[in-house]
């Protein structure tokens, strides 16, 4: 493992408020950070927003607002959601900052002064949702072949990148790093594609001007594409003359993962490439394009938002509900059915009868059977130490593949193991029997200190459940500062009081609030 990582989210149109769908990509990527630091690995997780293009200007119009208000607006409520989701970005990057321009501009120019971008003339089509250009044989039945919408004819004067040159360099690098783009069947669906030809890409427009302007031509804006993909590199400092600002560029860079959801995986994983060899700048590690949420009706809709809307969702069922349905439920990579009902099944069974009964199990033997007080363990049959070490491997390995929800898979069955272990040991027999204080003193002790490594291993899932269990086991610190060093076996001091308190995470249905 490097001892920097750098990961990234794709940087989202502020034109409304984002639902489920949106919050699971930053839920991911803000898991995946955390988890890294927890191994004491230099972190910089980036998320932010992706503010121009006539989208944008168009909307801002319709709500009778200047872009640049509307977007700032918008921006603050998408803050405000993470903050709610306990997303631990270290950088929100927005691009109409001068940080931003500034980077954008001299990306374009390089390109444009060692010749691989060129002045033409577009003639074709463009869907402004999706900010895409198409050619006339892409389409299907006139319509955009990704969303479905109207397209727009254009013909103006344009600037080009040239993407042919690029394609076979492109294919060696592929085939040199197989891991660039994951999982595998994305790989194959980008080398298809650029097998089948590609032609050089418009990246100014004239018809609009909500954008960052071609240093040397200002009637052209650029391409809200390359605008937006370069804000990978304009957050670390690239671009600027401030020398701390370029050190940041020189830790973080090449980034190890962007995370984007599979419609977005050719911008980031042949574009994006494309652009970076032509400004001779190193490629970023991997390219991961994970599934979509979708309803049982289909797509997530505007019309549909209300239903999905990730603060309602906080609020009614709490933040690591919200976050472990959205981890443990879908295999990363593939697509996911969302519903609120299977979001209510998943916390009851796994986090309030699993996690939760667990810890109010375990604090309620010990203050029965030792006073409140954690024991000593000295007559362990070390169960429940082989059961987290195993977990602990298997979440690591999970974790380095991307693959969350079997690293949340792997630490709830040492949940369910521990549950278990307590009927099968029966402490309450081992109270009345003689000789059996030993014995109870250690599976009490093995039930606690499972709970206290759990919540090591929840802490980047998770945000409020690992504090609350250190707390009720008596621990005199949160977990905010926990390393991987505390995965060891054995860490929990005999002799601290435990601290009881309310169920670790109330059943939902039983409370009357779920549907
Ligand atoms: N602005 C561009 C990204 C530029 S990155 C240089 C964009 N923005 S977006 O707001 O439309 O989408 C951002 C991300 O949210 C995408 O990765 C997209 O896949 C993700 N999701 C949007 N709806 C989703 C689901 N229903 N399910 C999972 N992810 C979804 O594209």
């Amino acid at each position: 493992m490097r001892d920097r990582f750098y990961i990234t989210t794709p940087i989202y149109y502020p034109d409304s408020d984002l639902h489920i769908g949106h919050a699971y990509t930053t839920v991911a990527a803000d898991a995946i950070a955390r988890w890294h630091r927890l191994h004491g690995i230099r972190t910089f997780f980036l998320t932010g927003t992706d503010e121009h293009g006539q989208k944008i200007e168009r909307k801002a119009c319709q709500m009778g607002e200047t872009p640049h208000a509307f977007v700032s607006r918008m921006a603050d409520r998408i803050k405000g959601l993470w903050s709610a989701l306990g997303i631990s970005y270290d950088d929100f990057i927005r691009t109409s900052e001068p940080r931003h321009r500034r980077a954008v501009q001299a990306l374009f120019e390089r390109v444009y002064r060692q010749g691989d971008i060129y002045l033409g003339r577009y003639l074709g089509w463009y869907c402004t949702p999706c900010e895409t250009f198409w050619l006339e044989r892409q389409l299907e039945q006139g319509l955009c072949p990704d969303c479905k919408r109207t397209v727009e004819f254009l013909e103006e004067e344009a600037y080009f990148l040239r993407l042919t040159k690029y394609a076979d360099r492109w294919l060696e690098h592929i085939a040199a790093y197989p891991e660039f783009i994951q999982p595998v069947s994305r790989r194959n669906e980008m080398v298809s594609f650029v097998r089948a030809g590609l032609e050089d890409l418009c990246v100014s427009r004239t018809s609009f001007r909500w954008g960052v302007p071609v240093p040397f031509d200002l009637d052209h804006v650029i391409y809200v594409w390359f605008d937006a993909l370069t804000n990978y590199l304009s957050a670390l400092g690239y671009g600027s003359g401030d020398g701390e600002a370029r050190a940041c560029f020189e830790t973080f860079w090449p980034a190890d993962v962007h995370l984007v959801g599979k419609e977005i995986v050719r911008f980031h994983a042949v574009i994006w490439p494309i652009i970076l060899m032509a400004a001779d700048i190193p490629l970023p590690r991997q390219v991961y394009g994970h599934g979509w949420l979708v309803l049982k009706e289909g797509k997530i809709s505007k019309s549909r938002a209300n239903s999905v809307d990730p603060l309602v969702l906080v609020d009614r069922y709490g933040v690591d509900a919200i976050r472990y349905y959205l981890l443990r439920e879908i295999p990363f990579g593939a697509d996911g059915q969302y519903s609120e009902d299977s979001l209510v099944a998943r916390a009851d069974s796994d986090l309030a009868n699993d996690l939760g009964n667990l810890l109010s199990r375990s604090t309620a033997m010990l203050e029965r059977f030792c006073g409140g007080v954690v024991p000593h363990a000295t007559d362990s049959d070390g169960q429940l130490a082989a059961a987290i070490e195993r977990a602990v491997g298997q979440v690591s390995r999970a974790m380095q593949a991307l693959q969350l929800a079997d690293a949340l898979g792997a630490i709830l069955e040492v949940a369910r193991r521990a549950n278990k272990y307590i009927e099968e040991q029966a402490p309450w027999e081992l109270a009345r029997a003689a000789g059996g204080g030993r014995r109870l003193g250690s599976v009490l002790y093995d039930l606690a200190e499972c709970q206290r490594i759990l919540a090591v291993l929840l802490k980047p899932f998770l945000v409020r459940a690992p504090d609350v269990i250190w707390h009720q086991l008596g621990m005199a610190r949160t977990t905010a500062d926990a390393t991987h060093h505390e995965l060891a076996w054995g860490g929990l001091p005999p002799g601290l009081t435990i601290r009881r308190g309310e169920p670790l995470f109330p059943r939902i249905v039983s409370k009357g609030a779920g549907r």
